[in-house]
């Protein structure tokens, strides 16, 4: 089998890779990515050691780049990691989350209608289904909430996700959708809450929190949603949509504050600064079709999890440090100057 992953030098992309190479001795991966601020070689050093793993530094919008991998290669499988996937940097700049996330799933699927594939697979969010109040613990999204999203993030995810379903119905095209909630873990990039907050932390800086911090999130370790997508391919039907989590639901303020704890700093850190706009209130996933269909359940608990990846960024200083230090410090004083 070969598979094409693009975004693969992100961070779940980068995990799927490793863990589809070392899950199946016999599969092919063929990396696409075009290494935006959030692709890093240094992440997928390992796996270009390995001869069953080739690496393409393309666009997924350029299409005759494309077409050309996909003649050269004739992958069995696409994955789709590809993405803009910063909801603050969406909000700040829209329209390169619309070419990439819409346009260039677009061109994948052109790609696949023509070279012949037996599975598209798109890895979409939870975020399409916008938002539950905080005041009903009782509500899960399932595959059947309305899309409704709140930000030109999850906008363009949920376009995306229409389109994959037209190319289902009007071309037949063996798609499916998988829809994951907050993942954590090794590579992530420091922008996000759980990285930011230990790297902040681990330099004394403050800790900003939106808001008064009471947004809840469903947290999942990388691992378990490689896992999730792997069944998907293997048993998933077509033209299906799969929700990923593992109930496990946090505050911010408290991810935050065990944060603080494992590593010993003081909750001072903590800064409560301007709230994201349109921020979504709370993120839930009902996993039963998943469970249910294809037997999957998360294998790491929170408290595992949280501990492993707490220890991933201590034993890998040197790879967030080059991150934070270069066009990331720029984002980062834009971003958090004046909030
Ligand atoms: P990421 O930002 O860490 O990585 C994205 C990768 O895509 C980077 O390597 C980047 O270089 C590459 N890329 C961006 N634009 C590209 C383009 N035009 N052509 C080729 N490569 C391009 O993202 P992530 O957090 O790993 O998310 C991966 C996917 O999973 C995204 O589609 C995202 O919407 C989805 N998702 C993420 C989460 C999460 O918690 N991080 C949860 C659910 C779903
Ligand atoms: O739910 C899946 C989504 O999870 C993915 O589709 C996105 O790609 C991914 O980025 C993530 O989106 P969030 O917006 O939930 O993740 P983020 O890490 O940016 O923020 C998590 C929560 O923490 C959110 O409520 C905002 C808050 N936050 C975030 C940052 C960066 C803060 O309070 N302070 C911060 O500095």
């Amino acid at each position: 089998m070969k598979i094409i992953v693009t975004g693969g030098a992100g961070f779940i992309g980068s995990n799927f890779v490793y863990y589809m190479l070392d899950k199946h001795p016999d599969y092919r991966i063929v990396c696409i990515d075009c290494l935006t601020y959030a692709g890093n070689m240094s992440t997928l050093a390992k796996a270009m050691e390995n001869p069953r793993f080739v690496f393409y530094k393309t666009n997924i919008c350029d299409r005759a780049g494309i077409f050309a991998i996909f003649e050269k290669e004739h992958p069995d499988v696409v994955v789709n990691f590809a993405a803009e996937s910063h909801v603050d940097r969406s909000i700040e700049t829209p329209e390169v989350f619309l070419q990439t996330n819409i346009l260039g799933t677009q061109v994948l699927m052109d790609a696949c209608r023509k070279y012949g594939i037996a599975r598209f697979h798109q890895v979409s969010t939870d975020e399409v289904y916008g938002d539950l109040p905080l005041d009903r613990p009782d509500l899960f999204f399932t595959e059947r909430t309305p899309i409704c999203t709140s930000s030109p993030y999850s906008a363009s995810k949920a376009s995306a996700d229409l389109l994959v379903h037209a190319y289902y119905r009007t071309y037949g095209l063996p798609v499916s959708i998988s829809r994951c909630s907050n993942n954590y873990g090794p590579y992530q990039f420091p922008e996000k809450l759980i990285p930011l907050m230990i790297a902040n932390a681990l330099g004394e800086k403050p800790l900003p929190v939106y808001g008064k911090g009471e947004n809840v999130r469903d947290w999942l370790y990388v691992e378990d949603h490689c896992n999730a997508i792997d069944l998907i391919l293997h048993g998933g039907c077509e033209g299906e949509v799969y929700n990923i989590g593992g109930h496990n639901e946090m505050r911010n303020i408290d991810i935050v504050k065990l944060i603080c704890a494992k590593l010993d700093k003081s909750e001072e850190l903590i800064t409560y600064v301007t709230d994201r706009k349109g921020h979504d209130l709370r993120y839930a996933i009902d996993p039963t079709k998943i469970h249910r269909e294809l037997g999957w359940l998360p294998e790491t608990r929170f408290a595992d999890g949280i501990e492993k990846t707490i220890r991933w960024y201590l034993d890998h200083t040197d790879w967030w440090k080059t991150i934070v230090s270069g066009e990331y410090r720029d984002y980062y004083e834009r971003m958090y100057a004046n909030r």
